[in-house]
């Protein structure tokens, strides 16, 4: 099932993260499956339990099915201190659900994560792979919109 990512990748070690990476990137809901880890044990010759641990290690990788657009919130000091607090409410509230939760339609997941590096546009987060910053009720309405109107 995975053939294409690991034509792109030697089976090393080293390549471990990059197709995580690139698996997860593949799948609709944006998580590594049981069966992923299998097949990724299996090609580079790594012990399950090694890839699993390597998974929980980093918040970036999820194990558990996600939505189709994943919310990753700055919670690092320069984007709290520009109010990242409120940007968590505003999303909370226009999206309806706690941290981690997907919602109801599977469009969007919430999450929060460590500095991003663009502190300078604090408060920041990205949505995927796309970042937005200098982050306000206004900006959150458009953004969250926008996308809404895509699906
Ligand atoms: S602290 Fe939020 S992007 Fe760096």
């Amino acid at each position: 099932m995975y053939e294409k990512i690991f034509e792109k990748y030697s089976p090393k070690k080293d390549n471990l993260i990059y197709i995580l990476h690139d698996i997860q990137d593949q799948h609709p809901q944006h998580y590594i499956s049981e069966d992923a880890v299998s097949e990724v044990s299996e090609y580079l010759r790594i012990p399950f339990s090694h890839i699993y641990g390597v998974l929980t290690f980093y918040t970036m990788y999820s194990t558990k099915p996600r939505g189709k657009n994943v919310i990753r919130l700055c919670e690092s000091p320069p984007c709290f201190l520009k109010g990242s607090e409120n940007v968590l409410r505003k999303l909370k509230k226009t999206l309806d659900v706690k941290i981690n939760q997907t919602t109801k339609d599977g469009l969007f997941t919430l999450e929060l994560c460590a500095c991003l590096g663009v502190c300078g546009n604090a408060p920041v987060m990205m949505i995927n792979d796309d970042v937005y910053g200098n982050l306000n009720d206004e900006k959150i309405d458009k953004i969250i919109n926008k996308i809404r109107g895509e699906k």
